[in-house]
């Protein structure tokens, strides 16, 4: 068997933790659309089932980047994507195309890769999002910021920042 991926999770997320409303993002902030693009190009992107329904169809797959969709029904078809039945299975199949998988979305993939990934990269931004519905996984003490990025302010005038963390190695 290849070796599984190293894993990585890509989100952004606004005050009080708010990913999601609606199936949707509750922002609309392009400079972390190309942000995401420049993190994830070339490698492997995993992704729930809901988090693949909610990409215009004009965007799916994700190019330049395997597309694995992780569903509990095998019969669901994702077209130019990989389906597969857990996160585990997706890191297996990402390890031999790649070195480095990155879970984007939603919420229940988030949290169920929490004890697998190594790195966290997180758009921070500023705004309330009063009636989300998905929110991102808390980060524990086992994880320190490595960089905490810079205040930016997008063009629609959203103050943001990119942050990345790393899992706190074991001391021994
Ligand atoms: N802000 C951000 O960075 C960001 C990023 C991505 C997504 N989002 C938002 O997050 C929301 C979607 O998140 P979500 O939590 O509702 O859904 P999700 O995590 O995208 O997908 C959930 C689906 O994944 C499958 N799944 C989950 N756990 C599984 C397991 N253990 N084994 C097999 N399959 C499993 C199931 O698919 P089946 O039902 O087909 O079995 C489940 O319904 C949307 O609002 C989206 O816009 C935000």
């Amino acid at each position: 068997m290849a070796a599984a991926a190293r894993l990585g999770m890509i989100w952004a997320e606004a005050i009080g933790g708010a990913i999601g409303r609606d199936g949707d993002m509750p922002w609309h902030l392009p400079e972390d659309l190309a942000h995401f693009k420049r993190v994830t190009i070339g490698a492997p992107v995993i992704m729930g089932r809901r988090t693949w329904d909610s990409l215009p169809g004009r965007f799916r797959p994700l190019p330049g980047r395997a597309n694995l969709v992780v569903s509990r029904d095998p019969a669901y078809d994702a077209p130019g994507a990989a389906v597969v039945a857990s996160l585990e299975e997706a890191v297996e199949r990402a390890g031999a195309a790649d070195a480095r998988a990155w879970v984007m979305g939603g919420g229940q993939l988030y949290r169920a890769g929490m004890p697998l990934a190594d790195e966290l990269v997180v758009t921070r931004i500023d705004l309330e999002v009063p009636d989300a519905d998905t929110f991102a996984p808390g980060i524990g003490p086992e994880w320190t910021l490595v960089d905490p990025g810079e205040p930016l302010e997008s063009r629609s005038a959203i103050r943001y920042r990119f942050e990345r963390w790393e899992r706190v190695p074991v001391s021994v």
